[in-house]
Formats: C-alpha cells, structure tokens, sequence
C-alpha cells in the first residue's frame, strides 16, 4: 500500500529523539506554555524571519484570532479564495465577517489578484490568500491592492515568501503538514507588535497576567509537548521540503506529464500536496486503488458552494476557475522521503491506465 502521506517514514529515524524530549517533558511537569513553548516560538520566528511567532492550539484558531487581534469583525469583509479547506472562509465568519470568495488563478490554483482587485469594497479590511498545497501566493501583487494580508499559510511552512507580506501569517501543525505535530498545533507569526501583543492576550482568556481580564478571548495554546516535538522537527524541514521537491520533479521525468496536466514548479513551492489535473481522474483513481496506491481530490465542493456558505448567495458558475479545479484535481503520493521506487509504481499505474483509454 502506497499511502498518499506517510508521516511515520519521516519522524521513524528521530523516535529516539522524541522519547528523550518527551521524558525531559516528564521530568520538568510543565505542560502549559512554559520554556518548550517560548523556545519554539523562538525558533520559528527565526525561521520565518518575523518578529513574533505564537503558539496556538491549531490553524483554525491561528486564523480566528489574527482576524480578531486586528479588529475585524461584524461588518467587515474579507476576501479569500474559494479553492481551499474549509477553515480559511470558517474562520472569517467565526469572527463575525464576512467572506468574499474570489476566484482563482487556473495555472497557480492561488488566488487571482485581478479577480480579487474586482471584489474590494468600502467594507474590505483584509485579504486573506492560502498558499494553496505548498505554492507560494501572489503576495506582491495582493499586497499592492492596499489592504492588509493575513497569509493562511496552514499548507506552506517554509515556502519562499510566506509571512514575508501578511500582518499575520498562520500555520497549522496537523500531522500531514510539511511542518507537523504529533496532533493539532497551530502558529501566528505576526509583523505587527500590537496585534502580536492583543494574539497572546487572546489565546488566554484575553489576559496579560491571569489576574485581569480585558478581552474577550479563548483558550488557545500550543502544549509544551508539541512544542517538543516541534523542536526536535524544525531543524529537518528544509530538507523535507527538498525532498518533496525531488519528488515533484521526479514525477516529471518519469513522464506522468504525458498523461495528465502537472502543477508548474516555481522555486520555492513545497509541494504540501502533488496535484495533477487530468478530465480522466475517476478512471485514474480507481486503477490506483486496484493497484493499493492513494490518491485523493481536494474541494471537490469548493466552499462557495458548501451548505454552510449558502447564506452568501453564491451559485454554481459563480467561479468558473474555482470550479474547474474542484472537479479535475487529483492529489497522488508525495512526502519528504518518498522512494524513486514509490513513485515508478505510482507512475506505471497511471500511464497503464490511460493506455487503456487510448486504446
Ligand atoms: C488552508 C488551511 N487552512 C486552515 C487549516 C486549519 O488548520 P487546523 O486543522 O490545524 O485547524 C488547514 C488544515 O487543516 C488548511 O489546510
């Protein structure tokens, strides 16, 4: 079985690494902020190259509470791509505003700065752009539409440019990330030193010091074992992403572009997620899984089109470029270790099964 991730093969050779942090963890009884957490945010910040980075207990909060640390809510709009997990347009309502879905760009999949120059209003404070499966987003060209950018970047940790525009920038720890944790963790990396400021007070109860309350805030923390485990993993992320990258060109010169539309490389793009897009991936899906090789379609409901975002009065044909992609993406194996051997398979199978229908 070839899985579409294999996170274990990536943290197997540092298990003996982990159980020595982990027993540290035990040993000190600190499991709420404390020197784990600070060291982490530290350490990330440094590899951001941002001034404050902020643990948080996942990428769903990191976008609600960099929406409310600056200010934006009832009232407010912000646009964002429609092409994406569901969090990114969740997080804006959850904070009381309202999202305005733009379409996306059909070679990048990345939100289309023309299309979102089209939908700012009087109402617009934010933009917020995804680094959709790895690949670095048009921030320039978003940036100098003159709002402010929070990057949801849950699916680009260390990609080149991310959090280099938006006032925040946030990640997600989630165990398939390129940056992972052994369960949910999240991260705010923030330009900004009150909004960096108002994030640590909201991710407490919206307190400086446990004894005064002066927000309405949340419980919102990266656990110290997380943290841990986060430590022992940074330090291996930029050759992880080299791998990734191997891969994704890998797959080109074992010539799966004869069969189907590959994602173009840009330097810097992480490859979260390999997609391909191809009119025939029901056909290609099934011969992998005959063949015990994972593949999986993103959005194929993009979220403008989601029961939950009915009340935006979107309908199908709204985003014809977003609508597109939802219905011939197709996501195969990639992971920062992946095996030239893996991925022969993975490729055979494919050109197999197109073989099949041209003959
Ligand atoms: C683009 C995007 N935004 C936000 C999230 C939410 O992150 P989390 O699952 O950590 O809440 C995810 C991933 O899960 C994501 O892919």
């Amino acid at each position: 079985m070839i899985p579409l991730v294999d996170v274990k093969a990536q943290y197997a050779p540092l298990i003996p690494e982990l159980k020595e942090r982990f027993a540290e963890a035990l040993e000190s009884g600190r499991f709420i902020f404390g020197p784990e957490v600070e060291a982490f945010e530290r350490e990330s910040a440094a590899y951001l190259e941002v001034p404050h980075a902020i643990g948080v207990a996942n990428g769903t909060d990191a976008l609600v509470l960099s929406l409310e640390a600056m200010g934006i809510g009832v009232g407010d709009e912000v646009i964002c791509p429609s092409f994406t997990f569901y969090a990114t347009a969740e997080a804006i309502a959850r904070a009381g505003a309202t999202p305005v879905f733009a379409d996306i760009d059909p070679v990048t999949l990345n939100l289309d700065p023309e299309d979102v120059a089209a939908r700012i209003t009087p109402k617009t404070k934010a933009i917020m752009p995804v680094h959709l499966f790895g690949r670095p987003a048009p921030l320039v060209e978003l940036a100098a539409l003159g709002q402010p950018l929070i990057e949801d970047s849950a699916q680009a940790f260390g990609a080149t440019g991310v959090a280099s525009e938006g006032v925040c920038s946030t990640f997600s720890f989630f165990p398939t990330k390129n940056l992972f944790s052994l369960g949910d963790g999240g991260l705010i990396a923030c330009r900004d030193d009150e909004v960096a400021e108002r994030v640590r007070m909201l991710r407490f109860h919206g307190s400086r010091d446990k004894q005064t309350f002066e927000l309405i805030g949340t419980n919102s923390r990266l656990d110290a074992i997380q943290a841990a485990a986060l430590r022992v993993f940074l330090p291996h992320l930029t050759g992880w992403n080299e791998g990734r990258r191997a891969g994704a060109a890998r797959y080109a010169e074992l010539g799966l572009g004869n069969v189907v539309d590959l994602p173009p490389d840009v330097p810097g793009h992480v490859y979260h997620m390999y997609v391909v897009r191809t009119p025939d991936r029901a056909l290609i899906s099934t011969a992998l899984e005959e063949a015990g090789i994972a593949s999986a379609s993103y959005y194929v409901t993009p979220l403008h089109l989601q029961p939950a975002m009915r009340y935006l009065g979107y309908r199908p044909g709204s985003l014809p470029e977003t609508e597109r992609a939802a219905a011939d993406n197709l996501a195969l194996p990639l992971w920062g270790c992946i095996g030239a051997d893996e991925q022969e398979q993975v490729v055979s199978t494919v050109l197999a099964a197109m073989a099949v229908t041209a003959a």
